[in-house]
């Protein structure tokens, strides 16, 4: 593991108020871990009573509009993030590349908007199947990296890259840790090309089916300075046990 470990739940369309008694117990797992940044994402409905909820974690929204404002029904801003007290946001997640159709270009203004608004930033990259299959991995995420990664003037400073390979997210099925460190070797290389010195101290998260049996493992793997959790981020039993292996390697 590289740096000091930032492991983040991502509870997607999942969450209502009678979790936040599981969110409270997760905070207290972040309070027992001090040498780790954890981040809870629960659906926009959730933020406010989970910032009133928290101590020891951040919390954040799973997408942003490009616009401050305006006539955008259904949609939520970065400055309206901010005015819940959510402190950063995931942007570009697979499911909504593919599920909203959103290109780098709307995520780059995403990412944007949220640095903008003094947001954090969880930008997420990875490659599908077919990708992998035909040995187009690097070549994809680099590509994705390359067309949304934010651009303002200190971005790497409030910024983490989460690669989730596609065909990992949900599967139970995780590559092996040498790809891993391949492909956050490779991250790591476009991170310092694109933003300099700055490049080297911006977190890149594994994600896709971390859970309490293989996070060791894969938090183990070369340059992965966290993991985005989603599944196994929805009860405090599983997450704080990928918490507590972080904790365990940055003791080590
Ligand atoms: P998963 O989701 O851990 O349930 O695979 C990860 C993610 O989509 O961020």
């Amino acid at each position: 593991m590289t740096g000091r470990p930032y492991i983040v739940g991502n509870w997607k369309m999942n969450g209502t108020r009678a979790m936040l008694s599981e969110a409270r117990a997760i905070d207290r797992a972040a309070a027992r871990h001090p040498g780790v940044d954890v981040g809870i994402v629960p659906p926009f409905t959730l933020i406010s009573a989970m910032v009133e909820a928290a101590q020891d974690m951040a919390v954040g929204g799973q997408d942003c509009h490009a616009k401050p404002s305006g006539a955008f029904t259904g949609d939520v801003s970065a400055p309206l993030l901010a005015d819940t007290g959510a402190v950063f946001t995931i942007v570009g997640h697979s499911e909504r590349r593919a599920l909203h159709g959103e290109s780098n270009a709307e995520v780059q203004a995403k990412a944007n908007a949220a640095l903008e608004a003094g947001l954090g930033v969880i930008l997420c990259v990875g490659e599908t199947e077919a990708e992998r299959d035909s040995g187009q991995a690097e070549a994809v995420v680099g590509a994705q990296l390359d067309g949304s990664l934010p651009t303002g003037e200190d971005a790497a400073a409030r910024l983490s890259v989460a690669y989730e390979p596609v065909w990992a997210i949900g599967t139970g099925r995780v590559p092996s840790v040498d790809d891993v460190g391949a492909m956050h070797r490779a991250i790591r290389a476009k991170l310092s090309a694109v933003y300099g010195e700055a490049g080297a101290a911006v977190r890149v998260l594994y994600g896709g089916s971390v859970n309490a049996g293989n996070a060791a493992e894969l938090l183990a793997a070369d340059e992965v300075g966290g993991a985005l959790v989603g599944g196994a981020s929805l009860t405090a039993e599983s997450f704080a046990t990928i918490i507590s292996a972080a904790a365990a390697l940055a003791e080590a």
